[in-house]
């Protein structure tokens, strides 16, 4: 027996010694650095492997080289939860059983509730979700900035400020990626419109570009350190952004140190040689339904096929960059699918939903609340009317990509009875009639929401169900079919459609205790809203849609999020209606308005918005101190902390955003009027006051020199102003940059 057991450790001890592990080919051998494993690979593969692992075989996935046991990889979108699996070769479901995901509140949400920890509960958990049915790539997050209310997928996205969408991406990505799945930051760049998004030329001056369009993606691969990044459909200065050397060699590669991989956004790719020198390195997406460009296999006529091997064959195009190429994807392999110790993730789990609903709560903003209206008290109350169609239309379904199959959808009618029946009776009448289907990629949610009746009959029932009520919620908004917050086609406008505003100005008449939450991942007009006494933006919040909205209306939780964008009164507020260019003429789209995006040109231009960036109330209130400096003078390389004593001066606990913003006295370049540089989310008790300190140094205090083609901070005197939005500012300092 003593003999058997030291023979066994013996054995299990050699099989740990390096002699093992010398017989492994060095790629196999994950106590190698991963620059050697690559190296060593590649070395191993003929010209058509290397450019077998360079485009689509599928839909959604590429060839590995299974001679050598290296795997394929599997994209998935993104970026709210797992896609459902479609046909190898189509845009169709495939029907499986057992790919019904959970959920997650849409981008839009989770910049609204300017928590990075939530950032990272939230990759964490999609990251689980995508490694448990074995993708390699999540085609997300998505932080293009939010420029025009009308763009359809501003939902996708982390709204219109680069410093928040900064912050909040990191975690995101190191979550996920955590889970050795690869994040796939989208869309490389300045993809801010839907309408004529495969062709339009994209002009923006470089200091924008800069300072506003690129610091989301810099942070996500610089301090997210993401795997991949997907090029955008539309051009930039020109060259379509999947090919485009300025963008991809010159400062992804070359500046920014990216050693991951590019993807090219679904059909983004137009031209062979464009697409072996201009930085891209993985195709997908082109002309695959149906297989109707390619004899046998289209996927063998994409750009970087057979085209490639052509140009190889002939001595036309050399094969340095298809080395380049094929290491960056074996390096985004290494990493994910032949990482051994990656974890095993889980998949639609009541703690994803737990997750889902956190993250949730915390997004829902509270932007008008007179009287205290809200919460409301179930003690009090008998009965509530609940209109609208958004408190029973499924969202998670349409869209466009980010379209999911959620193993539940709970809506905010079933949330409040849920939390509130039997005690509290709950009425629902629809009001409304949106778009029945019509979603691009033409998904149906399944839910039969035909209705007959004339708009005037709906109100009319409406407003009788209102009348016998003690309040009256109306869920309204947008949705996810075309031509509302959806991919492919912009918004026509920015009110609300189907007689909304209509229904909710009679309802606002009939009954005092009105509130109207508004489902959007994008600003609408309220021309209502003095009428109005409580008004709140919900999000697309995913599975847990109605339980957050629930328990935030009745005050189980309290309210914390803010905007992550501003909602100007009227379209032409916004700067780039207001100024233009939107959405381009002759093919070309101008940013004419340079930097003065969102508060930025509210700001410069005295333009009240009707909310602003950073705004959102709570069931308490919130005192703040006056701000302090360690010093008022800083040094280039020194730093200098700003602090703020924040008091919770109500009855109930709750958390504030505090916000941090840059005012630059004087410089040689014009700069906005100020700039969000720190926010922080303290939780208070009732009487409860903290310290809230930023650390200031020379880096928040930079603007572009597009003349020296550099950061600068120049020395000089700046304001370190703190608001609890863009507009509510509570104190402020002054120091000087020696
Ligand atoms: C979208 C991407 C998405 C891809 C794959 C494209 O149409 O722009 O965001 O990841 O499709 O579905």
């Amino acid at each position: 027996m003593k003999h058997l057991l030291i023979t066994i450790i013996m054995g299990c001890a050699g099989w740990m010694l390096p002699l093992a592990a010398q017989e492994l080919p060095v790629y196999l051998d994950d106590t190698q650095a991963l620059e050697a494993r690559v190296d060593d690979a590649l070395s191993r593969l003929t010209t058509e492997e290397k450019v077998a692992l360079l485009h689509a075989q599928s839909k959604f996935s590429s060839a590995g080289v299974a001679r050598l046991g290296i795997p394929e990889v599997w994209m998935t979108d993104g970026p709210h939860g797992i896609r459902p699996e479609v046909l190898w070769d189509e845009w169709s479901q495939a029907e499986w059983t057992n790919d019904s995901c959970i959920a997650f509140p849409a981008l839009t949400a989770l910049a609204a509730t300017w928590n990075v920890e939530m950032g990272r509960k939230y990759g964490v958990a999609i990251g689980e979700e995508a490694r448990y049915r074995n993708k390699t790539v999540l085609l997300g997050p998505g932080v293009n900035i939010y420029r025009t209310p009308l763009n359809g997928r501003n939902f996708e996205y982390m709204g219109e400020d680069p410093f928040l969408a900064s912050k909040m991406v990191v975690p995101y990505i190191q979550g996920v990626q955590s889970n050795g799945v690869a994040a796939c930051v989208k869309h490389f760049a300045v993809n801010n419109q839907e309408t004529d998004r495969g062709s339009v030329d994209v002009q923006v001056d470089e200091r924008t570009l800069r300072e506003i369009y690129l610091p989301a993606f810099k942070a996500a691969v610089q301090e997210g350190k993401a795997w991949a990044i997907m090029g955008a459909y539309n051009k930039f200065r020109g060259e379509h952004c999947c090919h485009n050397d300025y963008l991809l060699n010159q400062i992804l590669r070359e500046e920014w140190g990216f050693d991951g991989v590019v993807v090219s956004d679904w059909g983004g790719v137009h031209d062979t040689r464009e697409a072996i020198y201009k930085g891209l390195d993985m195709e997908f997406g082109s002309w695959t339904d149906g297989l109707s460009w390619g004899a046998s296999n289209a996927y063998d006529n994409y750009y970087l096929a057979q085209p490639y091997l052509k140009l190889i064959a002939s001595g036309e195009v050399g094969t340095e960059e298809l080395d380049e190429k094929a290491k960056n994807v074996l390096r985004l392999i290494f990493r994910t699918e032949m990482d051994r110790s990656r974890p095993f993730g889980s998949f639609a789990t009541e703690a994803h939903g737990k997750a889902a609903r956190e993250i949730a709560q915390e997004g829902i903003v509270l932007l008008k609340n007179d009287d205290h209206i809200l919460p409301i008290d179930p003690a009090k109350t008998k009965k509530i009317a609940v209109i609208g169609e958004n408190a029973i239309k499924m969202m998670t379904v349409g869209g466009g990509s980010s379209s999911l199959k959620a193993k539940y959808e709970i809506s905010p009618l079933d949330g409040l009875r849920q939390r509130l029946e039997p005690d509290v009776e709950v009425v629902y009448a629809r009001g409304y009639v949106g778009d029945v289907g019509g979603s691009y990629n033409n998904v149906s949610t399944g839910q039969d929401l035909t209705d007959d009746r004339s708009e005037a009959e709906m109100m009319a029932e409406a407003l009788a169900v209102a009348k016998t009520a003690d309040y009256v919620i109306f869920f309204g908004g947008l949705n996810k079919s075309e031509h509302q917050d959806s991919e492919g086609a912009d918004r026509l406008s920015m009110d609300l459609p189907y007689n909304q505003d209509a229904l909710i100005a009679e309802l606002a008449k009939v009954n005092e205790n009105f509130v109207v939450v508004n489902i959007s991942g994008n600003a609408v007009t309220m021309p209502w809203i003095n009428q109005t006494p409580a008004v709140v933006q919900s999000w697309y919040l995913g599975s847990e849609t109605g339980t957050a909205l629930a328990a935030i209306l009745v005050g189980d939780v309290n309210p914390s999020g803010k905007l992550p964008f501003s909602y100007p009164v009227k379209l032409s507020d916004n700067s780039a209606h207001a100024v233009g260019d939107y959405p381009g003429t002759d093919g070309v789209v101008k940013y004419k308005e340079g930097l003065l995006v969102g508060y930025r040109w509210h700001d410069e231009k005295n333009i009240e918005p009707l909310f602003s960036f950073g705004h959102g109330l709570s069931y308490t209130t919130f005192q703040y101190g006056k701000a302090a400096l360690s010093s008022n003078a800083l040094s280039a390389d020194g730093q200098l902390i700003c602090s703020v004593e924040v008091t919770n001066t109500g009855r109930r606990a709750g958390s504030e955003i505090v916000q941090l913003y840059i005012a630059d006295k004087k410089s040689s370049l014009p700069r906005p009027v100020k700039e969000l540089k720190g926010f922080k989310k303290v939780k208070l008790e009732p009487g409860e006051t903290v310290t809230v300190e930023f650390t200031i140094d020379a880096s928040l205090l930079q603007f572009y020199d597009d003349q020296m083609a550099q950061w600068v901070a120049e020395p000089g005197k700046f304001d370190a102003i703190i608001g609890a939005s863009a507009t509510d500012i509570k104190t402020s300092a002054s120091f000087s940059l020696k």
